[in-house]
């Protein structure tokens, strides 16, 4: 894409940490706080990621466990995340998944933001986490580091819009851009087969824009999108950049962390998708051989 097609897109979160130090608590109390009432349904509905307007910007957030969405970033080459949220619990501090989730989003380079939660609690002690994880590399801004930490409660919300506000300020540092003029391409989140409507699949738009009819191959499925629903549970006829949306019409059941390529025509578009899924019953051949929708990607 030329710089001039290109424009800003919401950042994408996905959230981290050790066991029990709130991540779900974290991003039910955003979207709970954030979804405004008339999104009826926004609430119940659940498509594996949901977007949230702060200060007249979207953001999207992955409800993807953190840690299984870098495992699949890295097994398949896919980045997904442009920034992660660190929860940790002030009245626990650094514990070994907190250190590991550092080390995914490290290798990944993923710029980190970090929720001190529980802020609420009696025993809560934010000094002893800036310290602790200081020690792993994340110095706070207020030490004369580069870190954002922001401390928080997700069970009051206080700190809640300070977190969305830190997110949107690193995302108009890193920048984050897109083509909404062109074919789409982008990343399963999550797929299932529903009884009554066949093959289901979340997608994440990463660039372009997916359409209603759209010839896709996604993973070694595909199909032509028939009908669209996004975070809130309402039909879409298209989805931009950063956008999360449930999409029907594929042949089969693709995977978490699949890559999708819209193409030209439903022809094409089958041959690819049917070469794809032949190579893969073919184990030792390898996919590349065919056809690698990570070529089509970029
Ligand atoms: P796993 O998915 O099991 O790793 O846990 P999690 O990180 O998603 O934590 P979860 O949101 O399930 O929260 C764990 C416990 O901490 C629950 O009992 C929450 O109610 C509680 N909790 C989460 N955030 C807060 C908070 O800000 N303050 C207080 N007091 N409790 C919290
Ligand atoms: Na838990
Ligand atoms: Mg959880």
């Amino acid at each position: 894409d030329s710089e001039e097609s290109l424009i800003e897109r919401p950042s994408v979160v996905t959230i981290m940490g050790h066991v029990d130090h709130g991540k779900t608590t974290l991003l039910d109390s955003i979207r709970n706080t954030k979804v405004t009432e008339g999104e009826a349904g926004g609430i119940t509905q659940h498509i594996g990621a949901y977007q949230v307007v702060e200060n007249g910007k979207k953001i999207t957030f992955l409800d993807t466990p953190g840690h299984a969405a870098f495992t699949t970033m890295r097994a398949r080459g896919a980045k997904i995340t442009d920034i992660t949220i660190l929860v940790v619990a002030a009245d626990d501090g650094v514990m070994p998944q907190t250190v590991e989730a550092i080390n995914h989003a490290k290798a990944a380079e993923v710029p980190i933001i970090v929720a001190v939660n529980k802020m609420d609690k009696e025993a809560a002690n934010a000094d002893r986490v800036m310290q602790e994880l200081t020690e792993h590399g994340l110095v706070s801004e207020a030490w004369g580091g580069e870190t954002i930490f922001v401390p928080l409660s997700a069970k009051t919300g206080e700190g809640i819009d300070t977190l969305l506000e830190m997110i949107l300020l690193v995302g108009e540092v890193e920048e984050y851009k897109a083509n909404p003029n062109r074919k789409a391409v982008g990343t399963v989140i999550e797929a299932q087969l529903d009884k009554g409507r066949g093959s289901v699949a979340t997608l994440l738009v990463q660039n372009g824009t997916l359409k209603i009819g759209d010839p896709i191959v996604v993973g070694h499925t595909f199909g032509r999108v028939r009908a669209m629903v996004n975070d809130k549970g309402r039909r879409v006829k298209e989805a931009g950049p950063s956008t999360p949306v449930e999409i029907t019409g594929l042949n089969d059941v693709p995977q978490a962390g699949d890559r999708f390529v819209v193409f030209e025509d439903e022809k094409t578009a089958r041959q690819v998708g049917e070469a794809r899924a032949q190579t893969a019953l073919v184990a030792h051949r390898g996919e590349k051989s065919i056809v690698s929708l990570e070529t089509l990607f970029d």
